[in-house]
């Protein structure tokens, strides 16, 4: 027995994985041309599998504030900000992040996974309560691991059964804590936050937001679903990241509970790990600032994702429940998902192939991201693409007049394995670089 023996069964499924037409878990970009566009074995590729929401990785300002913040202060900081010092910078983003959100404290970390990893396992402890939603993000997860608060799961989005839920922890001692996402990753709806915050204010608890993929999208100012629906003041911690639409590294949490500072010296993913590096506070700050002043892009996100959201539902695919950024096309099993996929990376559209028993309902989907610097031409062709594709594999009936109608027959792998290899040489023809010329 030799200590990588217990992943056999992984190293098993990934090999059928890769036999089976593609390796999403080791794509390369030989290049990346822009916040949209990249270089994928040589062939120019339109990117709908990032988080970049507002397009901001190229944002010329933010790139040369990076240099110079460098230039200014090195490279790195060696260090965690309890043991080696912050910098002032550290502390300045704080302040605008908190002045952002309206809120008196804010704490950054590294990374938007560190975050919640922090908060979380430190702001509940062994007496008090965690109620997490059953779809949360792994870094959720795996803070109620590295906490000692007893968890409990509720149904996805479901209202009832997290006040059922609460209602059976009525008579514990300890505080409660609720954790729920603005929008979800992986098929992009949003929480009924209202409803959620009238159950939370029955009980007594508490209620966090982890607003990563809708901060800078949501929200009249871009602070996310809480802003958008009105309760801001109901929720007691924001959590984000810097990966998505601040297009850095990095995570946050606001919040005016009294005392919150204290949690610097409690909360261990924040104590033990080396603080952000100047030059990519220098982009966060750079990015904050045009998140705040250019609503336009906005604007434009959301009339991307709603133009590629409801191209696709039109073409007749299975899309997810609502049109925001993160649009997932579902297509059930895992061998057609990922044949599709490779044939769209072939083709020039890279996108996220999303497998069991990572996502909800153990559904297999392909997830596209939406970002503002995409381009009309650009959605008009991954829709075109995607038709042509799930026309081709049998996923979409033939005859566009039925392109409106929704019917999904389920493909079986080895019909679509003989389909794929018969399809028309003219089909592969198209070369989405000259598309996006
Ligand atoms: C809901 C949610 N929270 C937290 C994170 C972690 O953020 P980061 O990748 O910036 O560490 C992610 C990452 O995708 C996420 O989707």
């Amino acid at each position: 027995m030799a200590i990588l023996d217990k992943f056999s069964g992984l190293a098993a499924r990934y090999e059928q994985l890769k036999a089976s037409g593609g390796d999403p878990f080791s794509i390369q970009f030989d290049d990346i041309i822009s916040s949209v566009e990249g270089v994928v074995k040589g062939k120019r590729t339109l990117l709908f599998g990032t988080n970049n929401y507002l397009g901001l990785t190229f944002d010329p300002i933010s790139m040369e504030r990076s240099i110079d913040a460098i230039r200014k202060h090195g490279t790195g900081t060696t260090g965690s900000r309890i043991a080696n010092g912050s910098y002032r910078e550290h502390e300045k983003l704080e302040r605008e992040l908190a002045d952002f959100y309206g809120h008196e404290h804010c704490m950054v970390f590294s990374t938007g996974y560190q975050a919640n990893l922090a908060m979380i396992s430190t702001l509940v402890g062994k007496d008090d309560h965690l109620i997490i939603d059953a779809d949360s993000h792994a870094s959720i997860y795996d803070a109620s691991r590295l906490g000692h608060a007893p968890v409990v799961r509720f149904r996805h989005n479901n209202p009832e059964d997290l006040a059922k839920r609460l209602a059976r922890l009525k008579d514990q001692p300890g505080e409660k804590l609720i954790v729920v996402e603005g929008i979800y990753s992986m098929l992009g709806d949003t929480a009924p936050l209202k409803e959620f915050v009238d159950v939370k204010r029955e009980f007594g608890a508490y209620l966090m937001v982890d607003e990563a993929h809708s901060m800078g999208v949501l929200g009249q100012r871009g602070r996310g679903l809480a802003e958008r629906e009105g309760v801001e003041e109901d929720v007691d911690f924001v959590v984000g990241t810097f990966s998505k639409s601040l297009a850095s590294v990095g995570g946050f949490c606001v919040s005016s509970v009294e005392g919150f500072d204290i949690l610097r010296l409690a909360a261990r993913p924040y104590m033990f790990t080396a603080s952000l590096p100047p030059a990519i506070i220098a982009s966060t700050l750079s990015a904050l600032e045009t998140l705040r002043n250019e609503p336009q892009r906005r604007a434009k996100l959301r009339a991307n994702s709603r133009r590629f959201y409801n191209g696709l539902k039109d073409a007749g695919f299975t899309v997810g429940p609502e049109a925001n950024p993160i649009v997932a096309v579902i297509l059930n099993d895992p061998a057609v998902a990922t044949m599709f996929w490779k044939r769209l990376v072939d083709e020039g559209m890279y996108l996220n192939l999303a497998l069991p028993p990572a996502t909800p309902n153990s559904s297999a989907f392909l997830r596209s991201s939406v970002s503002a610097a995409h381009t009309e031409e650009h959605i008009d062709f991954a829709i075109a693409l995607m038709t042509r594709v799930g026309r081709e594999f049998g996923i979409l009936p033939e005859a566009p007049e039925y392109s409106n109608v929704t019917p999904f027959p389920r493909v079986s792998a080895e019909r679509l394995s003989a389909r794929a290899a018969t399809a028309p040489a003219r089909r592969r023809a198209a070369d989405v670089g000259a598309g996006m010329a």
